[in-house]
């Protein structure tokens, strides 16, 4: 399904029903599963979202602020590297950090074209309308879609700059990581780029802190999974009987969200005809963020099919990696 107007361009790739059916057989396996584990797509409805930008603004959580700083230092650089003329932004979300490098492409005349690509139709289209008002003439051709799925959706005009931020990649498994680099390669010409922004491997009390806040926002955001599972499967859970856990697994250098159940308690998951058992201290895992080294990007990055052209970082530990498609092709 597309929409049109003259500025805004609104692909839908995920049907309602179709995805609302993959979501929930993903939740009947991981809540069946040993440990058990929930995706973290069921962070994200309009409470989760207000929660995430919240996350954003903490001073514990470092990513955000870290990651801006980068943009804005060398987003001209990044451009006048790249010869961008069309921005595509894998994850985008509200798009705030983006418009460091909306600006620099104004800047040097040359911004065409912005292509978002989120799951969430309305972030996209909220974000679509701040920046159409913001900068006159720029075209808007949003990308509603899965970046498993719908990669080869992407519209492949212009010259593109490919954004991938906010440390997203760091919360896709490894087995997930190398199949979606992959495929990105394969949807890219030898005239585009990449630009990665990771997190980088620290010393754990900051990295803990920054998925534990003692204000407990991120506390919120963990149990808004079940709030909204409540909500859309008529599911049982009781938040408050769910312990927020951020737990660094320093072998598989990444950070565990979990819930832990403080109490022996079944859940009912409501439309989806299965009961699940929780033991007082049983954990259910919500969501992996890897943190990397850039030795790390590099390697997988050449694994891909790219070869990296520049890497900057930041304090207190915060990595924007640019490469494009290496010319020995793998596919
Ligand atoms: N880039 C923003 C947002 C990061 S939050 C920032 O740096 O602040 C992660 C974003 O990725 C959310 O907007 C979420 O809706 C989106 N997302 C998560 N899984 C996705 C998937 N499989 N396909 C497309 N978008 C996804
Ligand atoms: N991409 C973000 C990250 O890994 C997502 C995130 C931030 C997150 N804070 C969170 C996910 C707390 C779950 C819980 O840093």
């Amino acid at each position: 399904m597309t929409d049109t107007s003259a500025e805004l361009t609104v692909d839908e790739h995920l049907r309602e029903d179709e995805w609302f059916d993959s979501i929930s057989r993903d939740c009947v396996d991981g809540l069946t599963s040993d440990p058990k584990w929930l995706s973290p797509v069921w962070f994200y409805d309009e409470v989760g979202s207000r929660l995430f930008d919240e996350i954003t603004k903490l001073d514990e959580y470092y990513p955000t602020r870290a990651e801006a700083s980068l943009l804005a230092d060398h987003a001209a650089e990044i451009i006048e590297r790249s010869g961008a003329d069309t921005l595509v932004e894998l994850g985008s979300g509200t798009s705030d950090k983006t418009e460091h490098l909306l600006d620099a492409l104004d800047a040097t005349g040359t911004l065409e074209r912005y292509v978002p690509f989120d799951v969430s139709g309305e972030t996209v289209r909220n974000a679509a309308d701040r920046l159409i008002d913001r900068y006159p003439g720029l075209r808007i051709h949003a990308v509603v879609g899965d970046f498993h799925r719908h990669l080869g959706e992407i519209p492949q005009v212009g010259r593109r700059l490919v954004a991938f931020l906010g440390g997203t990649i760091g919360n896709l498994s490894p087995g997930e990581r190398s199949p979606f680099l992959r495929d990105l390669a394969s949807t890219m010409s030898d005239d585009d780029h990449l630009l990665l922004g990771c997190d980088l491997v620290k010393d754990h009390e900051t990295l803990v802190t920054a998925y534990d806040d003692p204000s407990g926002v991120t506390a919120e955001f963990n149990r808004n999974a079940l709030r909204h599972a409540n909500s859309r499967l008529g599911a049982d859970f009781v938040p408050e009987n769910f312990e927020h856990r951020a737990v660094w697994n320093g072998q598989d250098a990444w950070i565990e969200m979990r819930l832990r159940s403080t109490v022996d308690q079944d859940v009912d998951l409501g439309s989806l005809d299965t009961t699940v058992h929780f033991e007082a201290g049983e954990e259910l895992r919500t969501e992996i963020s890897a943190k990397f080294t850039p030795a790390r990007i590099d390697a997988e990055l050449t694994d891909a099919g790219f070869v990296v052209v520049a890497m900057w970082t930041a304090e207190p530990g915060y990595l924007l990696t640019l490469a494009r498609r290496s010319i020995t092709r793998q596919e």
